[in-house]
This record gives C-alpha cells, structure tokens and sequence, in this order.
C-alpha cells in the first residue's frame, strides 16, 4: 500500500501561498491590472514563468521576452522580501506534527513545489531534516499541472507513483499528483479542489493512517 507521503510546500505547510498573491498582485498594480483572490487560484502551483503570462494576458498586454524576465525577478524581489522574515512560527499549525506523523508512519516523506525558493523556505522554516527527498520547479521541464515533479519526488523516494499520496492546495496540483498516477489529497474548498479524491480544510485534519492497511 502507500509507502510515501509527498507535500507541496506553498498554501500547505506555510501561509507562503499569501505572499505570492500579494507579490503578484503589487506587480500587477504597477502594471495597472488588477488581480483578486479568485484569479489567485488559477496561479496558485503555476510556476514563475507560467504565473506572470496569466496576468499579463489578463491584463491584455503582451512585452517581449527580455521585460517579462525583468518583471518575474521583480516580482521574486517582492516575495523574498516576506519570506526573509520567515521561521519555524511561520509554519501552519500542525505542519510539523504532519511531516513527524507520516515519518512515524514508516512512510518516506518528499517534497514537491513548483517553487524555486522551495529549499530555502523549508530552511527557513526549520523542517528541511524532516524530508527524505526535495524536488522543486528548477529539477524538472514541465511545472504542475505536469506531472514531472510528483515523478521526480516518487523516483527520488525509490517508490512507484502508486504508492504514494499527494498533498496539495492547489488545482494545478492536484491535477500533477492525477497525471502521475497518485491519490491526491486536496487541502481547502472543494469547489476549488473538484478533483481531490479527498479533501481536508487544512494541513492540522490530516491522518494519514487512515490510508494505510490496519
Ligand atoms: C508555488 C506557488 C506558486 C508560485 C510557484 C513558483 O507553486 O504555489 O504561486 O508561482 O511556486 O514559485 P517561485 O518561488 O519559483 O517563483
Ligand atoms: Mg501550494
């Protein structure tokens, strides 16, 4: 049965998800677009790249190649900036409990962000010790919703995709965990998360054990 737990970082074991939107949505102001909290979620595990082309065709403007580099390192200035502050009081409640319970479990616990501040977040965070793999958005080609990071995570943990579970906030991520053959486990709003094959309101609800075999 299930012999890894892999987690996304943003929005599941830190309030993280928070300060992209708002570094995403200072950028955007600048750019005179608006974005609320509802467009929010289709950037939510979109990586960089992928999440500044949302707004900016939302925004209907179209800059060349060189600018767009220009606003996604701006944009990732504004986000440093927040997480610099970052420690272990930035984790959700029971994040840590979670990542300890799995590895009590037996389970192998892996991380999986489109994040390319993954590893520095989970130092900052004082949980990097708690994973036994961490792949991020700059290990594979294709970000979520392709399923090339929960793969990467899965081989980097010596387990087959269908022994283990995804943990995700984010649509994108929940279809990646889909696309790579794994239960999905969705944390959030169900109309958010249709295709969860279970959904929990937050990291604290998780109980992994009751997936396993008695
Ligand atoms: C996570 C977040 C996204 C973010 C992406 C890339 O998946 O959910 O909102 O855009 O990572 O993050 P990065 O730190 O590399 O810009
Ligand atoms: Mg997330």
């Amino acid at each position: 049965h299930f012999r890894a737990a892999i987690f996304d970082l943003d929005g599941v074991l830190t309030d993280s998800a928070e300060e992209h939107f708002l570094a995403w949505q200072r950028l955007a102001a600048e750019l005179g677009i608006s974005i609320d909290r509802a467009f929010n979620e289709r950037l939510k595990g979109v990586d960089r790249m992928g999440s500044l082309d949302l707004i900016l065709r939302h925004g209907g403007l179209d800059p060349d190649l060189a600018e767009r580099q220009r606003l996604a390192a701006r944009k990732n200035g504004y986000y440093r900036e927040a997480i610099e502050a970052y420690g272990p009081h930035r984790l959700l409640p029971g994040a840590r409990r979670a990542l300890v319970a799995a590895r009590q479990l037996g389970l192998k616990v892996g991380l999986a962000s489109s994040s390319r501040n993954a590893r520095f977040l989970i130092e900052r965070l004082g949980i990097a010790s708690l994973f036994d793999a961490v792949v991020d958005g700059s290990d594979v080609a294709r970000g979520k919703p392709a399923p090339d990071i929960f793969l990467a995570a899965a081989k980097a943990l010596g387990v087959e995709p269908d022994e283990a579970v995804g943990i995700e906030d984010a649509a994108a991520g929940i279809a990646a965990i889909r696309a790579a053959g794994m239960r999905a486990i969705g944390i959030g709003d169900p109309t958010d998360l249709p295709d969860a094959d279970i959904i929990i309101s937050t990291i604290a609800r998780l109980r992994l054990e009751r997936y396993l075999p008695a």
